[in-house]
């Protein structure tokens, strides 16, 4: 299949008023394509497909049917978040699938970190088919793909290889087969940040820092555990407080916490207590290819290990990443 390119002609999206001038395009574009037909779209809650959601609601309104997969790989609050502002605020078709039990015990057991993404992505595609089954008459699937997107395919079309399987939802089963819609696709990030504030999405989901695919499965290192992933949780969501109390997630481009499966000795209450270290990761990049570690000030992460070691039981440790991209990735698996 041909990969179409960005027009040479077509302006950079940076204000207001460019928005919604793409906004009005692209509405009477989607319903020149969709006509009378439903849409379905895979809304992750992350900022593409969210602004997929907001501009095929303003678009074809019922029409679209967004399927939310909860894996259980979530952050803290994150599936409620999509529930509220999507199902209640706007008003969409939306269905919630808790999809927990599903991933988790199949993900039972497996510590090999390619294998754990090859079985996320694929269960994200069972579990999206297995709804899309259940639903009449849509003809259309959206997606959230975004231009870099479409630059990654050109550099592996011409047998560049990646160093991690990213997962979307590509690749559904052959008995499902839809016409694509993609309006983002000649996007860069900051052009669909500015779309999505058009569009009046929160401005904390549209400027919400990246979040893989997989999710808390590749921070929740080696095979997981349900009580080491709510440990991870609850730490990470610590870390997310305190960064926006002290105004560094507005400076730091990625920041979360890793949980490694292994324990340390610790003391707590006078007794032996055995946890494991929540590893914090902070960086900034331009493109993610490369990465450079923040400066944290040490008041911040004083207050970060006193909460974490406190309040989220089973870690009983707090350690800094300090490494850059090359050579550690960004995410630990
Ligand atoms: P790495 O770990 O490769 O990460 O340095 C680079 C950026 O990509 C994000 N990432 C993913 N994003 N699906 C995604 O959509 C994935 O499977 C995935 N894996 C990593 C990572 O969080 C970082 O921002």
């Amino acid at each position: 299949m041909e990969i179409q390119r960005r027009p040479e002609t077509m302006e950079r999206i940076t204000t207001k008023e460019l928005a919604d001038k793409f906004i009005a395009e692209q509405v009477s574009e989607i319903q020149k394509q969709v006509g009378t037909n439903k849409v379905l779209l895979a809304l992750s809650g992350g900022v593409d497909s969210s602004v997929v959601a907001a501009l095929l609601i303003k678009a074809i309104g019922k029409q679209l049917v967004c399927v939310h997969v909860n894996h259980g790989l979530m952050r803290k609050n994150e599936s409620e978040d999509v529930v509220r502002i999507f199902g209640e605020e706007l008003d969409a078709n939306l269905i919630y699938v808790d999809a927990t039990d599903r991933f988790l015990d199949l993900l039972a057991g497996v510590a090999e970190p390619e294998k754990k993404r090859k079985i996320i992505g694929a269960e994200f595609i069972n579990v999206f088919a297995d709804e899309a089954r259940k639903l009449e008459g849509v003809t259309f699937l959206a997606q959230g793909t975004i231009y870099p997107d479409i630059l990654e395919s050109i550099k592996q079309a011409e047998g560049k290889q990646a160093v991690k399987s990213h997962h979307n939802v590509g690749g559904l089963p052959e008995d499902l087969q839809f016409e694509l819609c993609e309006p983002l696709k000649f996007l860069y990030k900051d052009e669909v940040r500015v779309v999505g504030e058009a569009l009046g999405l929160p401005h904390a989901m549209v400027y919400r820092q990246p979040f893989p695919g997989p999710g808390l499965g590749v921070r929740c290192l080696g095979a997981i555990t349900r009580d080491r992933l709510h440990a991870l949780r609850e730490a990470d969501a610590i870390l997310r407080e305190e960064f926006d109390i002290c105004g560094l997630s507005e400076k730091v481009w990625q920041y979360f916490i890793a949980v490694p499966d292994i324990k340390s000795v610790g003391v707590k209450n006078e007794s032996r207590y055995e946890g494991w270290p929540a590893i914090i990761r902070a960086v900034n990049t331009k493109d993610a290819m490369t990465a450079t570690v923040e400066e944290i000030p040490y008041a911040v992460l004083h207050k970060i290990v006193a909460r974490i070691t406190n309040e989220v039981e089973g870690i009983n440790r707090v350690l800094m990443d300090l490494t850059p991209k090359p050579v550690g990735t960004i995410e630990w698996e």
